[in-house]
């Protein structure tokens, strides 16, 4: 599936929650129409720079091709010049610093809200919080906890967001070879939806299934998606990862129901 690649033409607001605080920018194509509003991560706010917005655009495909809702991702070019009209100075140096290719999610409006702290998982979401904790095990994203919950969230609909932190095992120094025993993961047992599925009947039949489908010509034409400029070595490593778990998909969710149990 292609991404697209789109220009921020113009500054909107900076969003105030999350650690990094992203910008919304209106994009447009080359050609100059406006496609939309986006959510932009900016590279030079990112703890981890390229190898977060990799993660972001890698896990994003993933997630559209397991059939997790999640906004539709986009490589969003920062022009510097922009920064003349943004008061802030301190952003403005973020933004220079960012030129270049960052990564954007379309804005989601229409009354999403962060998943509010403490909330229990209503019964009609249940399977997809399910399907959600199965999906942060396949790419080991520590960061969607009760404090972080990551999801943007409206009655029965949720879209799950921020994976700069996942394939957090590149940060590791000890490399698993057997990336789908995820019973070790301690950060599982912090994840949003953690106590709400302990104990319950988890059925992971439709994620099982959507998994059996990724094929390791696919998880190439993902990673294919990654410019240029976010290469580096971990991209190998999540390559790596993504191919050794498909390979074990029923080990991998017996793990993850014994997690769960
Ligand atoms: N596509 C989106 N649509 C609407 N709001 C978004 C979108 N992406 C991020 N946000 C908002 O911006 C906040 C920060 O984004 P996030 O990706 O979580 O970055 P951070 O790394 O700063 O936590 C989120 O908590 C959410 O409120
Ligand atoms: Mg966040």
């Amino acid at each position: 599936m292609p991404i697209q690649h789109l220009n921020a033409s113009s500054y909107q607001k900076r969003l105030t929650t999350g650690r990094t605080k992203p910008c919304l920018f209106i994009c447009e194509d080359d050609s100059g129409e406006i496609n939309g509003e986006y959510v932009v991560k900016l590279k030079a706010g990112m703890e981890h720079r390229e190898t977060g917005l990799a993660s972001e655009l890698i896990a994003s495909q993933l997630a559209m091709f397991l059939d997790i809702p999640t906004p539709e991702p986009a490589i969003i070019n920062l022009n510097p010049d922009m920064t003349e009209v943004i008061g802030d100075a301190e952003l403005a140096t973020k933004i220079t610093e960012s030129a270049g290719l960052n990564f954007g999610s379309r804005f989601i409006t229409g009354g999403f809200d962060t998943w509010p702290v403490g909330e229990a998982i209503p019964l009609s979401l249940k399977q997809l919080a399910c399907e959600i904790f199965a999906f942060d095990s396949l790419i080991q994203n520590p960061d969607r906890k009760p404090g972080k919950p990551n999801v943007l969230w409206k009655g029965n609909e949720l879209y799950i967001i921020d994976h700069e932190m996942g394939f957090s095992f590149v940060y590791g120094i000890l490399i698993s070879h057997r990336p789908w025993q995820v019973t070790e993961l301690n950060f599982l047992r912090n994840h949003l939806f953690y106590q709400g599925l302990k104990g319950q009947d988890v059925n992971l039949d439709r994620f099982a299934g959507a998994l059996e489908t990724l094929s390791a010509e696919k998880i190439a034409s993902m990673i294919s998606n990654i410019p240029a400029e976010w290469n580096n070595a971990h991209i190998s490593r999540i390559t790596d990862h993504l191919n050794e778990v498909i390979k074990h998909i029923n080990e991998f969710v017996d793990e993850i129901r014994r997690v769960l149990q």
